[in-house]
């Protein structure tokens, strides 16, 4: 018999750290993590992992032969600023990587005869709105609304989110026996924020590396301006919407796609919290013109309403708190530490 598990793709970054220890704490399942870096010696102990590409299809046939997935968390992805630099790269990596994923699901849920729960962290980049005046005039996106990325990852993302739906509601719609489907549910993200790892590849990178580069005393010249404004999250409860969006019972879900945020704010108030603990940051703005478009093509805030009535979301981390308990001692423990 093949052991049950729970597989995390791309574990070894920023999102896959915190929901190893998450779920290594409250899932009795075996965790299987695959990623094409080694994961760090803390929680390379708490799951079994295996260094591979998300890619290599005789990788992915030996670890279905060996385990039954049960779940499958699918954070492997290049994100938005690499992606804008090998555009092929990463449409091969999150489009045609998250297709083999979605068919090893589909294919393991017929075997079981049950739906294979696939997760997926889709993000603000699926948004693209047109100019500043309209970013003004809609300050909260509902889930349907401008969905024009100007990204690759954007368009990635946006894509793979239909792809899925495809998977769990139509695939096979002309066979004379519908399959088992899928199940799968995807959160658009905001920028993450964590305390113990500093991002890479992103281009909401510029908060979390104010902070970072405020607790270590180095100065920091924010890539963006002061106006610019997006969403933001604390990684804790970017971990808590992914499995509380995996626990939540199909019946309640009225859509399979669903904003979740925390707060908003421009640059210039990023960096007004960060003084508030780091009175000497020297932080200053000089905006990257073409990476200060991609931001601005963002929308300023995500109405996650559906997320909050279907399934309970609620952050428990706004703005105040995230600096004051979470960010803030983390950071400063870290780099003391360290
Ligand atoms: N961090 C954010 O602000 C944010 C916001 C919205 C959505 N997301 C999404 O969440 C997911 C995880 O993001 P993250 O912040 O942890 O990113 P990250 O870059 O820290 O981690 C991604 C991981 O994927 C791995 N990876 C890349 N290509 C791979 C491949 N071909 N095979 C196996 N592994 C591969 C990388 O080695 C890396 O460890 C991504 O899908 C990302 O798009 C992140």
């Amino acid at each position: 018999m093949r052991k049950k598990g729970i597989l995390i793709t791309g574990a070894a970054g920023e999102i896959g750290d915190a929901l190893i220890r998450s779920l290594s704490q409250q899932d009795q399942n075996q965790v299987i993590t695959l990623d094409v870096r080694p994961l760090p010696a803390e929680t390379s102990t708490m799951v079994t992992h295996i260094t591979g590409d998300i890619m290599d299809q005789a990788l992915l046939a030996r670890l279905v032969s060996e385990y039954e997935i049960a779940t499958i968390y699918h954070l492997a992805a290049l994100l938005s600023t690499r992606a804008e630099f090998t555009p092929e790269a990463a449409h091969r990596v999150n489009v045609e990587g998250t297709l083999g994923l979605l068919k090893l699901a589909s294919e393991q849920s017929q075997w079981r005869g049950e739906p294979v729960l696939f997760i997926f962290p889709s993000s603000v980049a699926a948004y693209g709105m047109p100019d500043l005046e309209t970013k003004a005039r809609y300050p909260m996106v509902r889930e349907w609304e401008w969905n024009y990325p100007r990204t690759m990852y954007g368009c990635n993302k946006l894509y793979c989110e239909l792809l899925g739906t495809y998977y769990s509601e139509n695939f096979r719609q002309l066979a004379a026996e519908r399959p088992v489907m899928l199940d799968f549910r995807s959160v658009r993200f905001p920028g993450l924020i964590s305390a113990y790892t500093v991002p890479s590849g992103g281009t909401s990178d510029y908060g979390p590396e104010m902070l970072h580069a405020a607790a270590q005393n180095s100065p920091y010249a924010c890539f963006v301006s002061e106006e610019a404004c997006i969403p933001f999250m604390a990684m804790p409860d970017a971990v808590t919407a992914l499995t509380l969006l995996a626990a939540a019972p199909a019946k309640a879900l009225s859509r399979r796609v669903y904003n979740v945020t925390s707060f908003s704010l421009t640059a210039a108030e990023f960096r007004e919290q960060v003084l508030n603990y780091f009175p000497g940051a020297d932080i200053t703005f000089n905006p990257d013109k073409k990476r200060q478009g991609i931001v601005d093509s963002w929308p300023a805030g995500l109405n996650d309403h559906d997320a909050r009535r279907d399934w309970g979301w609620q952050p428990a981390y706004g703005l105040e708190r995230a600096f004051e308990e979470y960010l803030v001692p983390n950071i400063r423990n870290r780099y003391m530490s360290g």
